[in-house]
């Protein structure tokens, strides 16, 4: 698996998008794409961004019933994307119907990842909300297992936990982890971080960077930093 730094692309329009992408000028870093961009422009975003040359992870998160999954994912495979994602709270059978929707008529399929739990939920609002009385860790780690089970690539985890991951789901399950900062940063409103650096050493597979990219001074040298500190 190939260590990769992917920039999240939090913007409201694509005029906004595209701004930020041509400082690039010759680079073409791999990009996030979410609910705001996607929702604000449509699928015509994503192609034009895969028109550029950029490898992009849709972070659309699907928990919907399996064939509703299944069926979305289906529309979503034909916008030839390189990963996307689901929550894996919609358990097995979702993440199999999703799978099965994802994959092309010639078996080739995106990179599918499952959000565990959020890590903006705590523990706390997990057992009073969602009646769940277990360890948030444990939790974390058992969903791994399911996505895991039902053959998914990965989750997206905190880079706290992606060393975990990897020795209960194996070094080949990809990890994806946000929340990093750089050491000398703002760490905004993210509350577990952890450096380019650290991730590395802890075998995050991706890491997704917003901010401490799209709002430095100079974004092509943050991202080059980034890509220093975490590929070597
Ligand atoms: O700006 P920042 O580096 O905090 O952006 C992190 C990106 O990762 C955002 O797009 C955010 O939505 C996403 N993310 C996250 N934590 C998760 C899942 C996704 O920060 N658990």
């Amino acid at each position: 698996m190939g260590r990769d730094v992917i920039i999240a692309c939090d913007f409201a329009s694509a005029e906004d998008t595209f701004k930020f992408l041509d400082k690039f000028e010759g680079k073409k870093p791999f990009v996030k794409i979410g609910m705001e961009l996607y929702y604000a422009e449509g699928p015509s975003i994503v192609r034009e961004i895969k028109k550029r040359g950029h490898k992009i992870f849709l972070d659309l998160k699907l928990h919907d019933i399996p064939n509703t999954v299944k069926k979305g994912m289906a529309v979503l495979s034909k916008l030839d994307v390189d990963m996307t994602n689901l929550h894996a709270s919609g358990t097995k059978a979702m993440m199999e119907a999703a799978l099965e929707g994802l994959t092309r008529p010639d078996g080739t399929r995106p990179i599918l990842i499952a959000v565990t739990q959020l890590t903006s939920t705590s523990e706390e609002r997990m057992k009073s909300d969602l009646l769940i009385n277990e360890p948030i860790d444990k939790v974390v780690m058992h969903y791994a297992k399911c996505a895991k089970e039902a053959g998914l690539d990965g989750v997206v985890c905190s880079p706290l936990e992606a060393g975990r991951v990897h020795d209960s789901c194996g070094k080949d399950f990809v990890t994806v982890t946000p929340g990093v900062r750089f050491a000398d940063g703002d760490k905004g409103d993210q509350v577990r971080v952890m450096t380019p650096e650290e991730a590395k050493k802890i075998g995050s597979d991706y890491i997704v960077v917003g901010r401490p990219i799209t709002a430095a001074a100079d974004p092509v040298a943050a991202y080059e930093r980034c890509c220093r500190e975490f590929i070597g």
